[in-house]
């Protein structure tokens, strides 16, 4: 069941797969008011509060499959089940190509760089191809989220719920790509791409 929906869910998003347009993103940005979407994920899309993430530059299409994992109750976030729900997937793409068109920079809470963590943060990211996915710039692409510029907590919480098997994705491609990771080497990885530009 639960595959057969998040199959659905990816099959869904494959066949929205148009271009976004201006019009759809100020369509989004209305709607975006209308939920209060900045409550929670912070004015222009930049988080101000932990553990939860900015929006801001982050991937069309992984905002569009995320809000309908959360939609259908596949992605459990107690949080997220009110703004999502009802959305028609016109709405959800609207949204999406709303957050998307905002611009994005390292957070402004990112703080010291810290090289030993760095370093550390780098040769795993090299170790397991990260960059593979998500790209040398840690941009992402499609359903492959932007990892940069994103909160250091919330990077840090999502790479332990993947570990953890907490987080289930459309995919699981990340779970077993961070299988035996310690906490203190996710650390190193969400503070090296905290700092990234
Ligand atoms: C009451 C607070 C709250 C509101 C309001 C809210 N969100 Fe969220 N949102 C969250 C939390 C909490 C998470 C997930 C954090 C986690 O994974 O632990 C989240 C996650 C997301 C994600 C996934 C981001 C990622 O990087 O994985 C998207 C996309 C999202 N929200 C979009 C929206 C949109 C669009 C709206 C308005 C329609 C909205 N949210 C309103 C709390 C909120
Ligand atoms: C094979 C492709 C692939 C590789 C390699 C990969 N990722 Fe991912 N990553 C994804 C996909 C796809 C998602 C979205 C999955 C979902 O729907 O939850 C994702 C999600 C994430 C997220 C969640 C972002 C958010 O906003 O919630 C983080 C953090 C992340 N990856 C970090 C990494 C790191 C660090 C590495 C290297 C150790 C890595 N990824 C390697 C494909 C990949």
């Amino acid at each position: 069941m639960r595959a057969a929906l998040l199959g659905a869910a990816a099959t869904l998003v494959a066949a929205l797969a148009l271009p976004a347009t201006a019009q759809d993103a100020t369509r989004g940005a209305a709607l975006a008011a209308e939920r209060n979407c900045a409550a929670c994920h912070g004015a222009g899309g930049i988080s101000a509060i932990p553990h939860m993430p900015s929006l801001a530059g982050q991937q069309a299409d992984y905002i569009t499959l995320q809000m309908i994992l959360f939609r259908e109750g596949l992605r459990q976030v107690p949080a997220m089940a009110e703004p999502a729900r009802g959305l028609s997937d016109r709405n959800i793409e609207d949204l999406a190509a709303h957050f998307a068109s905002l611009p994005s920079t390292p957070h402004p809470e990112r703080g010291t760089p810290n090289p030993t963590l760095i370093t550390r943060g780098a040769e795993l990211s090299a170790t397991r191809n990260c960059q593979a996915c998500h790209l040398p710039d840690y941009s992402g692409r499609a359903n492959v989220p932007r990892i940069n510029h994103q909160r250091e907590d919330f990077l840090l919480h999502s790479m332990q719920e993947y570990r953890d098997n907490q987080r289930v994705g459309a995919d699981t491609q990340m779970n077993g790509l961070l299988h035996g990771l310690t906490n203190p080497d996710l650390t190193a990885i969400a503070h090296y791409l905290a700092q990234r530009p």
